[in-house]
């Protein structure tokens, strides 16, 4: 049985450490080589079972609809050539999921993006994929299909967990909790982007979430955090004191797309490994 059958992507955002790229480009339409990171996310909730694709967007993301649409015109230009191929990943997708879109007309944070997202989602527990943290499989499951399966045990919130030096635990969501089985931690607290001295501990969230419905609730009471924005941190903290969020060091390895040194690092490690083949 599938419990999660639909992942919600927030895309709203604006992009801006990636100007003047991003200024009327989407900054999920950044490619790493040759495929945006959207795709690369879309491919992963697939891997997980996830059909439905949920999209939060905004002013300036058309481009993104358009991807996930067949461009008439472009296939019959390259229909019969070798370049036809190119777009069979893409033309997979869009045979195998179901893609809906929402907007976003204002940026009030993270957990207001995933509120947003309710009327595609309904009351069902969900996904959730941040586009710019590029997650790599090393060898099986891909990280959002390694938490589906834990869902299966456990039927409440799941956060994906990585250690990071305390140096940066300032850019991230932070847990604390009970290790209960390997990798595995039932969460007691959660901070977003603490300082290094309020830190719970190293272990920061990424952006792969699994989200039981309930969340919307608790997000239409969350009152703005951290940088006067309604945080799906703050919201997972009210589940947590119920023992209803669990994290998981997961296995894999995850690009910070959303800065310049971690997308050079994802287009090289992926350059590498495609030139290995
Ligand atoms: C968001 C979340 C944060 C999480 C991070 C993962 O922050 O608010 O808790 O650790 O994503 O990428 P953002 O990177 O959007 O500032």
């Amino acid at each position: 049985m599938n419990y999660i059958n639909k992942c919600l992507f927030p895309a709203a955002g604006y992009g801006t450490r990636f100007l003047p790229a991003t200024k009327a480009m989407p900054k999920e339409m950044l490619p790493i080589l040759t495929k945006p990171l959207i795709q690369y996310g879309v491919e992963e909730a697939l891997s997980a079972g996830c059909q439905t694709m949920a999209i939060v967007t905004g002013r300036g993301k058309r481009s993104i609809e358009d991807h996930f649409d067949i461009s008439y015109e472009l296939e019959h230009q390259i229909k019969g050539t070798d370049k036809e191929f190119l777009l069979n990943e893409v033309r997979s997708l869009i045979t195998q999921c179901t893609f809906s879109y929402t907007r976003q007309n204002e940026m009030k944070g993270l957990g207001h993006a995933i509120l947003t997202g309710e009327t595609l989602i309904g009351n069902e527990p969900f996904a959730v994929i941040l586009a710019d943290d590029l997650c790599a499989n090393i060898g099986g499951d891909s990280v959002l299909a390694q938490m589906v399966k834990l869902y299966a045990k456990h039927k409440c919130s799941i956060v994906a967990i990585e250690e990071v030096p305390m140096s940066e635990v300032d850019k991230y969501g932070v847990i604390a909790g009970e290790m209960i089985s390997q990798d595995v931690y039932r969460v007691s607290t959660m901070i977003e982007k603490p300082s290094a001295s309020e830190a719970p501990s190293n272990l920061a969230v990424i952006g792969r979430y699994i989200l039981t419905p309930d969340i919307f609730d608790i997000l239409r009471v969350t009152p703005p955090g951290k940088k006067g924005e309604i945080q799906i941190t703050d919201a997972l903290m009210e589940q947590a004191k119920n023992g209803r969020v669990i994290a998981y060091k997961f296995q894999g390895k995850r690009y910070d797309c959303g800065s310049i040194d971690g997308f050079v690092e994802a287009t090289n490690a992926f350059f590498a490994a495609k030139s290995s083949k």
